[in-house]
């Protein structure tokens, strides 16, 4: 069969490529979009703003929320439902929530 000598290399080598770059592609979304979502308000280290109440991710309450009461502070504000923090509102999805949260943890283990 020449068609498969020929196809299956094809294959395996398309699932390497796939491999090797969604698997970064995927860890690097959180960062990304941390840093153009997030970053005003949590800063770059995830430490907050002094001035801005609640915003260090990195304090050891934050440590202790769930990755399930993190992914509900982001998409739907958490305990004190504010407005401003419903992202699922404003373009963030189920999914980059947790990629988000997973960014978070990094952050956590700085
Ligand atoms: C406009 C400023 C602002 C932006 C932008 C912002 N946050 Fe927040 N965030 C806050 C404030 C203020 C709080 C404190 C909780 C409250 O008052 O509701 C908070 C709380 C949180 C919490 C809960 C922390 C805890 O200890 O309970 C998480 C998680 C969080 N933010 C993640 C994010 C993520 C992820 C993004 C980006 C998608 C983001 N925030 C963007 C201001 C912001």
């Amino acid at each position: 069969m020449k068609l498969l000598k020929f196809t299956l290399p094809c294959f395996i080598l398309s699932l390497v490529l796939i491999l090797m770059f969604a698997g970064p592609t995927w860890a690097q979304d959180g960062a990304a979009l941390f840093k153009s979502k997030c970053v005003a308000c949590h800063g770059a280290d995830g430490a907050g703003k002094a001035a801005m109440k609640g915003t260090n991710l990195l304090s050891p309450e934050a440590k202790k929320l769930s990755d399930a009461e993190l992914e509900d502070a982001i998409l739907k504000g958490g305990k004190t439902k504010k407005a401003t923090h419903v992202f699922e509102k404003r373009g963030i999805t189920a999914d980059q929530a947790k990629t988000l949260v997973a960014h978070i943890r990094d952050l956590q283990k700085k």
